[in-house]
Parts: structure tokens; sequence; C-alpha cells
């Protein structure tokens, strides 16, 4: 048997669709895309997505293969788009040396310190929406959860204030549109606007790092921090990379978050009776103080109910590998130059781990369970390994104290003959955009 026969035989079962696309527009539009693929092929299958061949994952055990093999079987791959619309000094693009030594340098803005500095702040701005909603009383939440996300984001990482209100809301939301898009650059394609917005975004970024120069002290927000920071040959980031990874932090910070607080005043609706039980949790907690960083530990079942969120509508589906070296896994041969997908959604619907696995169920994450997933490779809403999201503190404590603030004095309900069906891209989120009727608690 030749090697070629050998390789062609052990790789994965799966169809590659059209020549070049692949199955792109299937894998982009159909939500069961790789639901129906397990059930023909098995928990491994290949297709070929963005232009690439590419192997599908799910499960802890391939999870885990994939994501702590990072340089050594695998590395960073994203579309041709993303990859020109985040830039070359992004985080996310970076690979190997270079992404280990910024990677270090960037979790300076969030450190304990730093993000308990964040608090007030984020406590300021609740409190300005949550007022702003009450007056509203029926509103369209997802919209208004995306202005409170992006709003905290500009605050605490460039120190803009109400940033939602500005010009960089629509520049904004033009260049994420372009993500996932054909990287065909005219006045008048997808990527080809959101091209024109990154660079305009860049142009207020420069300015901002301009002005900060100027001052003694660049501040103690994120972009300050970047600022002051040094590698370990104490070198300083450049104007250029402070702007990437500027613009990914603001990216990465609000478009996931806005995600996972729909989700929760989702399904907190839909579930009143796990809503009261976590309104009895709050009334343990004085609303006279401030919230720290303690406080918020101390809410256990708070803290349940947002993992059992983030299982069951994760708002980053899957992230893509490039395979460097040939591998193995299972048996099946892993080409060089290929891709790898691991799907985080269907990881955290494998019904031996998760009972019932379409079932919104908190008790699933309750400590005093003998098995717990939220510390294995079953769950992983925030990836895993060397390229585990570097804001996942930052998330936690975002969604935590909303979710206090939120559930201690207000309450919410769906209006009737909405669509709820989720749809996921960008990222997931109800169809009619999670209409409600608003009050405060009397
Ligand atoms: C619920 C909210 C969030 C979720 C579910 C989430 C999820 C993820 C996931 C799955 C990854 C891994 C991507 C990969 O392996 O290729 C990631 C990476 C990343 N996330 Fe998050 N994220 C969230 C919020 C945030 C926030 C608030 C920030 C910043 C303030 C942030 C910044 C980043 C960065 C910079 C990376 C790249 C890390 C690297 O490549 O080393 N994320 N995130």
């Amino acid at each position: 048997m030749t090697t070629q026969t050998a390789t062609t035989q052990s790789l994965p079962p799966g169809n590659f669709g059209l020549p070049f696309i692949g199955e792109t527009i299937a894998f982009l539009r159909d939500k069961d895309f790789v639901n129906k693929r397990n059930e023909k092929y098995g928990s491994v299958f290949k297709t070929r997505l963005f232009g690439k061949p590419t192997i599908v994952f799910k499960g802890e055990k391939a999870t885990q293969f994939i994501l702590t093999n990072e340089n050594k079987y695998f590395t960073s791959s994203w579309p041709r788009s993303i990859r020109i619309l985040l830039g070359p000094l992004s985080l996310t693009i970076q690979t190997g040396h270079e992404h280990k030594q910024r990677r270090k340098l960037l979790a300076q803005a969030f450190k304990p310190r730093a993000l308990s500095s964040y608090i007030e702040t984020m406590e300021e701005i609740t409190q300005k929406f949550l007022t702003s909603w009450e007056k509203q009383q029926y509103l369209s939440w997802y919209p208004q959860l995306r202005n409170y996300t992006f709003d905290i984001a500009f605050q605490l990482f460039v120190g803009l204030e109400n940033g939602s209100q500005t010009q960089l809301r629509h520049l904004f939301e033009t260049w994420s549109n372009g993500l996932f898009s054909i990287p065909i650059s005219l006045p008048w394609t997808k990527f080809g606007r959101a091209l024109n917005c990154r660079n305009k975004i860049l142009n207020q970024l420069d300015q901002i790092i301009k002005e900060r120069q100027n001052r003694s002290d660049p501040g103690n927000d994120a972009l300050g921090t970047l600022m002051k920071a040094e590698d370990e040959e104490g070198n300083k980031l450049s104007v250029d990379e402070l702007k990437d990874q500027i613009l990914l932090l603001l990216f990465a910070g609000h478009e996931t978050l806005t995600s996972g607080l729909t989700s929760f005043c989702m399904l907190m609706a839909q579930h009143p009776e796990i809503l009261q039980k976590v309104r009895e949790e709050q009334e343990q907690f004085s609303t006279s103080e401030p919230v720290t960083l303690e406080s918020l530990k101390q809410m256990t079942y708070l803290e349940q109910i947002l993992q059992e969120v983030l299982r069951l509508i994760p708002p980053v589906g899957g992230v893509f590998r490039e395979v460097t070296e040939d591998c193995e896994f299972n048996g099946y041969f892993i080409p060089k130059g290929w891709n790898v997908l691991c799907q985080i959604n269907q990881t955290h619907q494998e019904e031996t781990v998760y009972p019932k696995p379409q079932t919104y169920n908190p008790e699933r994450f309750n400590p005093e369970q003998p098995y717990n997933p939220g510390k294995t490779y079953n769950y992983i809403p925030f990836g895993g390994g060397m390229r585990e999201c570097l804001g996942k503190e930052f998330a936690r404590l975002e969604m935590k104290l909303f979710a206090a603030h939120l559930v201690r004095n207000y309450q919410w309900e769906l209006v009737p003959n909405q669509d709820t069906e989720l749809t996921t891209v960008p990222v997931p989120r109800p169809r009619d955009g999670l209409k409600v009727k608003f009050e405060k608690i009397r």
C-alpha cells in the first residue's frame, strides 16, 4: 500500500461540496449543518469551508487534542476577510513566540487589580441603561444590550463616553458585517465597505492615542495600560500595533457579551422558577454596598445560571485552526495544510455529559455534584489552551454584575408573537431581537 493510499483511506468521511467554496454557504446558513453531518458520518467529518479542506471535530477528547497542541500541530487560522479586517498586528492573527509575548502584555489589562478598577464605571453605565429601559417600558432588547456592552467597552478600553451615540457605532457595525464576507474590495461590496470603516476607526484610534501621548500619564484604562506596558526586552507596542490590538479588544469585548447577556435575559423570562431562585440568592447581599470581586464570587447560584447560559448558547460556536504538521486523532489522518474546526456548540450538546442537552438546567453546574463538567474540555465557551479567551474574567465580571443588578430590581416578560428562534451569524441572537415589557419591581 502506498503512503498516498494509506493516507486517503484514513481520512474521515464527508463531502467537499463545490470546487473552492465547498460547503461554505450551507455552513453559514444552515444551523443544522453540523448535526446533519454528524448523523450521517459520526462525530468527525471532512468538508471544505472558506476555500480550505476542513476536518470538523466535537467532544472533550478532540477539543483537548486541538486546543492543547497549538504550535505543535496547529496554529491560528481565520478566513482571509477576518484576517484583513482585524489587521496583521492583532493578537488573534499573531502566532508562535510573538503571540505568547503579546498575550502576556495584553493580559495586564485584565488582571484582578485592573478588573476591580473597572467595577465602578460598569455599575454606573448599568444603572443608566436600566433606568432608560424602565422609561421605555417596551423594548427590543438585543440592540439595546449591544449599545450597553459597546458603551462599557469604549469607556473602559479607550476612555470614550457614550460610544454607542457616536459615529463609531455605525462604523463598527458596517465593519463587523464584513468579517464573514468574500474578500473583494470594491466600494459596494460588504468587504469593501468594511475595509473603508476599518480605516476610519483606525484614524479615530490614532487621534485618541496621539492625545494620550501628550499627557504625562496615558491613564489606567486598557489603552493607557497597553501604552505603558513593556515586553521582556523592554519594548513597547508601536502605534500601529496599539490600534490593531485595541480594535480587537473593542470588537471581542462587546459582540460576544451582547449575545451572552441576551441569552441570559431570554432564558430567565422562559424559566421564572429559576429567576425566582436567583432573586432569593440576591436578597442575601446588601444593595447599599458597592459590588466587589469578592461579593460576586459569593453569588454561586448566579454563577451556575451563567455557566449554563454559555453552555446552551455559546456566543462563539467554534474555533478554526490550520494544521502545521501531519498528525492523527482517533485513527483519522489530519493532513498538514488543512484546517480543523473545533465545534464548541456541539461539544456542549454531548448527551452522556449533559443529559437532555437542549434543556436549560443550571443544576448541571452545582458545585456539590460529584462531576463538574465546567472544569473539563466538555465545557469550552471561552476556548482553551494558549488561546483561551483573554477577556474571560472581564466577560464573567460584566455578565454577573449586569445580572445581579437586573434581577434585584427589575422584571420583564416576552412580548407575545415574536420569533425567539436563534440566528447564529456572527453571534447567536433571537431573530426578532428579544422584544420585552420591562418594569421596575415595586
Ligand atoms: C461571553 C463572552 C465571551 C466569549 C464567549 C468569548 C469567547 C472566546 C473564545 C472561544 C475565544 C478563543 C478563540 C480561539 O481559540 O481561536 C476567545 C478569544 C479571545 N477573546 Fe473572548 N470571549 C468573550 C468575551 C471577551 C471579552 C470581553 C474580551 C475582551 C475584553 C475578549 C477578548 C478575547 C481575545 C483578545 C481573544 C484572543 C486570544 C488569543 O488569540 O490569544 N473576549 N474568546
